[in-house]
């Protein structure tokens, strides 16, 4: 399935509108491929001598880097030029939402009725979503994840589909497949035959990655969880505009409250990367407790790790951390997802770790992976 589907629930820009959100997918790109690398120019030229002057040639610590950096004004620019440009995106992107979101909440209602497609939506009014979402409003979405209007509010999720369309082609991130059909298509590889009947999606944010599940598996039962109401109500409407039957909850990956061995496929994409390291051990831990015999769990996520890496290339994939709200970014790229496994009680030659073979325009997305033996 193609990464940037059409469907009813997708905000429709304006001339003006497009045309600024086309300007700032430019500016994202210009700023990530021809700015950005003469940051490490002007390490290479300027700072890293000056460090390693007044350090007797030792190799420079990533704090020592990040404090020279920021006594650049070249740096400093492109910094404050990237956080603008997030800054910008979601403005443009939540343009067309607040002036049509009278028809979208009307679509939502309306599909949500007809459920044509054979979904549903599980809401918890008693539910709180955790602090590790809530304490900020992650890579700046306004907001934040779990932004709930009340009754019929679908903004989180329509800011989160559309924002992450312009911010992945703003990478150069092709529109090509998705991140699910990239798993998918890992599964199919390592587990020939593999044919899940109950699919549970973790961290389903809009369910761009829990609709291709659903289509490419039609006899499965598809369910799918989530913190944030907002978010949840969007993936449902969303879901049924594109006639994929998946059920949807609003619960913590932490805590699913699903029956032990009550999954054949358990998957989450993006998730690991927007979670503390309690959070993504314990997830880890629910995954293997849902996992029925002869099942496989693949938790897919950015190619981002921080081993083997020089201290200058840490400190710049650490931007997102400081500069673009992202708690976890660098606690995600040391995570030692092996370790984590094991950890969680899954023996080691049940796992898996690496990259995603890559498509054209895509990222190497990175997986740990695993399953359990049949009985
Ligand atoms: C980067 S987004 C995931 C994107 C989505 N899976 C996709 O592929 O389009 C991370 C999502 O994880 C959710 N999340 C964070 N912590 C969670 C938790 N403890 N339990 C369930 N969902 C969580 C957030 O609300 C957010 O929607």
């Amino acid at each position: 399935m193609a990464r940037n589907v059409r469907h009813e629930m997708l905000a429709r820009p304006d001339h003006d509108e497009a045309a600024r959100q086309a300007f700032v997918v430019a500016l994202k790109q210009g700023l990530n491929r021809t700015v950005r690398s003469r940051n490490e120019a002007l390490y290479a030229a300027i700072v890293e001598p000056g460090l390693r002057a007044g350090n007797g040639g030792a190799d420079p610590s990533r704090e020592a880097i990040r404090d020279a950096m920021h006594t650049q004004s070249t740096y400093r620019s492109w910094s404050a030029l990237n956080r603008g440009a997030q800054q910008l995106m979601w403005d443009t992107v939540a343009a067309p939402i607040r002036r049509e979101r009278a028809r979208l909440e009307a679509s939502a209602r309306r599909l949500a009725t007809e459920h044509r497609a054979g979904g549903s939506l599980e809401l918890d009014p008693s539910f709180e979503p955790p602090r590790g979402v809530t304490a900020m409003d992650i890579h700046l979405q306004p907001g934040g994840y779990a932004l709930d209007l009340g009754d019929g509010d679908i903004t989180a999720g329509a800011l989160y589909e559309a924002g992450g369309n312009l911010y992945a082609f703003g990478q150069g991130i092709g529109r090509g497949d998705s991140k699910a059909t990239h798993v998918q298509r890992f599964i199919a590889g390592r587990w020939p035959g593999f044919h899940p009947r109950r699919i549970l999606d973790l961290g389903c944010s809009a369910g761009s990655a829990s609709v291709p599940y659903a289509l490419e598996f039609a006899d499965a039962e598809v369910h799918a969880i989530d913190v944030g109401a907002g978010m949840l109500r969007y993936a449902h409407a969303r879901a049924e505009a594109l006639g994929a039957a998946v059920h949807f909850h609003q619960r913590d990956c932490t805590a699913t409250r699903f029956a032990d061995a009550s999954f054949d496929l358990v998957v989450s994409h993006n998730l690991m990367h927007e979670s503390s390291d309690a959070t993504r051990r314990a997830m880890l831990r629910e995954t293997w407790r849902l996992l029925a015999p002869g099942g496989v769990f693949v938790h897919q996520d950015v190619p981002l790790r921080f081993e083997g890496l020089p201290e200058f290339r840490k400190f710049e994939l650490s931007w997102d951390t400081r500069n673009n709200n992202e708690p976890f970014w660098e606690v995600y790229a040391n995570a030692d997802l092996t370790a984590d496994m094991a950890a969680a009680g899954i023996p080691a030659e049940r796992t898996w770790v690496g990259h995603l073979p890559q498509t054209e325009g895509s990222l190497p997305w990175f997986a740990a992976a695993g399953s359990r033996p049949a009985e």
